[in-house]
């Protein structure tokens, strides 16, 4: 069982799907839970975790935003006193053709998948160097990380730029005692998909393992990575896809 009493741990885009199961995932192992995102599905989410008795401060922040992401930053520091924890887990998937892609999409996309990631490490880190501690999760995808997908090439663009952000920065914080990882999920069904249910089908003939992912699926090895029996790794992207990307 991972034990993660104290410790306090930020989840970005936690009001929904993979980021709200990681929440309610840390919350159930001990943490106290700093949840962000642009939607205020975070206030029900932070009912929710309030539940499982641990400590909950839902924060609005656009993540694009460095502003915003500094303002998170001070609000946090206001309620507690130290951040050991960092999921950088905010993203979007828009399809768009590329040749369709115009540069509003492209920056969207980029703005919120990678500056939002560096946005939000950038703010956390200094905490983190001073107290000798800290486990960073990045959330990539086995889009651009692994292999390439049709109508994505600015997502996957983010998500390979990801993959690569975190072993560069892994190399520089190792020897302040932080870890920093990444998982590449396949395809997760978040419940709300609007994929018909005879194409839904069709990716789940894809899927070695004879099924969808979960957003548990994800939070599972988010676990992994934040608890101490996974000290000796760092700057490793992991691919949790029940073997989509073998063939
Ligand atoms: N679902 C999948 O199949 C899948 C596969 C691979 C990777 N991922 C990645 O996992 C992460 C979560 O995906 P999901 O499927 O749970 O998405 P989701 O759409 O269900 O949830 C994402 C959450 O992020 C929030 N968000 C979006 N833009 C934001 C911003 N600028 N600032 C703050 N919050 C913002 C949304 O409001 C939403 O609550 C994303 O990074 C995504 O790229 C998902």
């Amino acid at each position: 069982m991972v034990n993660l009493k104290g410790k306090v741990a930020i989840v970005t885009g936690a009001g929904h799907g993979i980021g709200r199961e990681i929440a309610l995932s840390l919350a159930k192992a001990g943490a106290d839970l700093v949840i962000t995102d642009l939607s205020d599905s975070i206030f029900e989410v932070s009912k929710q975790i309030e539940a499982l008795g641990s400590k909950t401060l839902p924060v609005k922040c656009d993540v694009s935003n460095m502003e915003q992401a500094e303002q998170a930053r001070d609000t946090v520091l206001a309620k507690f006193d130290k951040v050991d924890i960092l999921v950088n887990n905010a993203g979007i998937y828009p399809q768009k053709a590329f040749l369709e892609m115009t540069n509003e999409d492209w920056s969207k996309v980029l703005h919120t998948n990678l500056d939002g990631v560096f946005h939000c490490t950038k703010v956390v880190l200094p905490l983190m160097i001073k107290q000798k501690y800290g486990k960073i999760v990045n959330l990539a995808s086995v889009a651009g990380a692994v292999v390439g997908f049709t109508n994505l090439a600015h997502y996957s663009a983010s998500k390979a730029a990801i993959a690569g952000f975190t072993k560069s920065l892994a190399l520089e914080m190792a020897p302040h005692k932080i870890n920093i990882n990444a998982v590449a999920p396949g395809p997760i069904d978040v419940g709300d998909t609007q994929m018909e249910e005879a194409m839904y089908e069709q990716v789940i003939k894809t899927i070695p393992i004879g099924r969808m992912g979960k957003p548990l699926d994800i939070a599972n090895l988010v676990l992994f990575l934040v608890d101490d029996a996974s000290n000796f790794i760092t700057g490793q992207c992991i691919v949790c896809d029940g073997g989509y990307t073998l063939p």
